[in-house]
């Protein structure tokens, strides 16, 4: 079978609008965390979620020894936070908990404050795939924003937020 470009599948996926998130987990007595938006729900029931992580970055291994992760969904002021956790920058890499006030559920992943959501997770299923793991946890806790606030979003290379239809909201 003939397959098209990664290049080509790079662009074809521009258009995908997904939530921004920031994946957690405490291993080796160390925080780690990862931008990430290949994040999707699996089942209510039981309540569980999977997370796609490159094989290569630095979470990959804390969440496989660890067997916990939370999900924390980013505010659209958070944009900062998705630079930070995403630049591959090694003494950058170092510093991304610096200056924030964590707390724990119920896993003991971090949980990062003023986050639109939090999934804290137990890890029940790892599925290698090429040059990713699918995680699948089970969520043990979740803890959401008080208010309306707006989650952040990427879609072609760039951040935003999501706005209704006008014509869908005349239509309600
Ligand atoms: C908007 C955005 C979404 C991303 N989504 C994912 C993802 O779903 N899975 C993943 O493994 N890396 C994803 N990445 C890439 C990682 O955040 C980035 O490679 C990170 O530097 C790797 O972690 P490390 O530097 O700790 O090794 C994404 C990056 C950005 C900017």
């Amino acid at each position: 079978m003939t397959l098209i470009s990664s290049a080509d599948f790079k662009a074809g996926m521009r258009p995908f609008g997904a939530a921004v998130n920031i994946i957690t987990t405490a291993a080796g007595g160390q925080f780690h965390g990862v931008t990430a938006t290949a994040v999707c729900s699996v089942s209510a029931e039981p309540p569980s979620l999977l997370v796609c992580i490159n094989r290569s970055a630095s979470i990959h291994d804390p969440v496989r020894a660890a067997r916990h992760f939370c999900v924390n969904l980013l505010a659209a002021e958070q944009v900062e936070l998705a630079r930070r956790f995403s630049s591959s920058d090694e003494a950058a890499r170092r510093r991304r908990f610096e200056g924030l006030a964590v707390e724990s559920l119920k896993t003991g992943s971090p949980v990062l404050p003023d986050a639109v959501a939090a999934y804290d997770c137990e890890l029940v299923e790892t599925v290698e795939s090429a040059t990713h793991t699918i995680f699948i946890g089970l969520v043990a806790a979740m803890r959401r924003a008080p208010g309306n606030v707006d989650a952040l979003m990427y879609r072609d290379g760039q951040f935003g937020v999501w706005s209704p239809l006008a014509s869908a909201l005349a239509a309600e």
